[in-house]
């Protein structure tokens, strides 16, 4: 098969395949690697020029408790995340599962036993989809650079490579998302054999989902540290840190605040988008306190306005306006306003073509009377301040008569 015919077979299956993924909108992303141990990002091997054999010590001091992705998976689950994505091996080339193809794993150091498949069952028994995360560019293997340079190196490499990734696809039941990382040195798809090692993928879990960072665009695109909405009819992901660094980094101190979690799930929302929102854990496998503290807050908020972020939603784009005191997201006949900036006892909103049909604050359910006449919409009965102590972002329902449609531009300009 061609590439041409990879892609629009894949394209076929892609709507069905997707279903699940756009309707669970927000995911954890899970760094965890032998790097948590010095504890200055995952990028230190290479940042600090770590010697190979220096680095290499890790993998036997590395010995974390038991089972530790029960509580992560817990903690996804509270805070209302649907799917989990882990890194089987990021670019220091330390192999998280019990691998054929290295003895550089887990399963043969310091932890001494499988932390995928402990992972694989956490996410199971905590009812969340699971994803692999895999760095295709290697600083460990002896080939990992030279295989840009030397044919022979190059073939090694990716009999290596499309080793684990088939041990990924085969060992573990149903995986529900393939999530590849930087794919240097190869410069081209067809160097990485990219649709190659995806067909067979795909072949082992006919439902998979698989990200674009192989070189191919396959499901969906993978936006880093900003929520970016892809061209229309592109699905995308946007994957945040949760404190500047991916892996456990204690002495960086900028901890996203809820509220800001809050506005990066709006914004995913609203892009038709999703959130893959990033723990980097100990050593030991425990989650900072910070993230635990901040994750269970963030469940108490999502939890009575779910309604707004999942299932099939619209994006927002052409369709509404900003305004002041917050965001909008739709969902059908719905349009929900994420008010940030509380006006008090009435709220006003310009431009909205669709008859509203009841208006309520989503959360506590009270409703709220609506004065609608030709180019406003006053809605009044609001408490006097912010209702909602957790993220200050409440979020008022409009039930509308049709699909929302708002029109203001940026002239005055009355209606006809
Ligand atoms: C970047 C970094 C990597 C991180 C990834 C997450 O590509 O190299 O450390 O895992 O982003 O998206």
């Amino acid at each position: 098969m061609n590439l041409e015919e990879y892609q629009a077979q894949t394209a076929k299956t892609r709507a069905e395949r997707m279903r699940w993924w756009h309707e669970a909108r927000f995911g954890m992303f899970v760094h965890w690697g032998l790097y948590a141990q010095l504890g200055r990002h995952e990028w230190v091997m290479n940042r600090e020029r770590i010697p190979v054999a220096e680095y290499e010590q890790l993998a036997d001091t590395w010995k974390p408790i038991d089972r530790p992705a029960r509580a992560w998976a817990r903690l996804a689950r509270e805070a209302g995340m649907k799917y989990m994505v882990m890194t089987t091996k990021h670019h220091e080339g330390f192999c998280l599962w019990d691998t054929a193809q290295t003895e550089y794993n887990a399963a043969r150091r310091g932890p001494g036993r499988d932390l995928v498949a402990e992972y694989v069952e956490a996410c199971r028994e905590f009812g969340l989809k699971i994803g692999f995360y895999y760095s295709l560019m290697d600083w460990h293997h002896p080939d990992g650079a030279r295989c840009a340079r030397d044919e022979d190196a190059r073939r090694r490499f990716l009999d290596f490579t499309q080793g684990c990734v088939r041990e990924l696809c085969t060992n573990y039941g149903r995986i529900d998302v393939l999530w590849y990382d930087v794919s240097w040195p190869l410069a081209s798809p067809e160097l990485w054999e990219s649709a190659a090692m995806n067909q067979m993928a795909r072949q082992l879990q006919p439902h998979l989902l698989i990200n674009n960072r192989a070189k191919l665009d396959e499901d969906f695109g993978t936006p880093e540290e900003h929520v970016t909405a892809e061209k229309e009819g592109r699905a995308w992901e946007a994957c945040m840190t949760f404190n500047g660094s991916w892996g456990y980094m204690p002495i960086s101190p900028d901890w996203r605040p809820v509220r800001e979690v809050v506005g990066l799930l709006h914004a995913a929302t609203a892009g038709g988008g999703n959130l893959l929102l990033n723990i980097g854990p100990a050593p030991d496998g425990s989650v900072p306190p910070e993230a635990v503290e901040r994750l269970s807050a963030l469940g108490k908020w999502v939890g009575p306005n779910q309604e707004a972020i999942y299932g099939q939603v619209d994006r927002t784009q052409g369709r509404m306006e900003w305004l002041p005191i917050g965001s909008w997201s739709l969902k059908g006949n719905t349009a929900y306003f994420w008010c940030t900036r509380w006006p008090g006892k009435e709220l006003v909103i310009g431009g909205l073509r669709t008859q509203v049909v009841r208006a309520s604050l989503l959360a506590s359910g009270q409703p709220l009377t609506c004065e609608q006449s030709e180019n406003r919409l006053v809605l009044k009965g609001l408490p006097a301040t912010q209702p909602d102590p957790i993220a200050c972002t409440a979020i008022i329902k409009l039930e509308c008569s049709a699909p929302p449609k708002q029109v203001l531009g940026a002239g005055y300009v009355v209606l006809e």
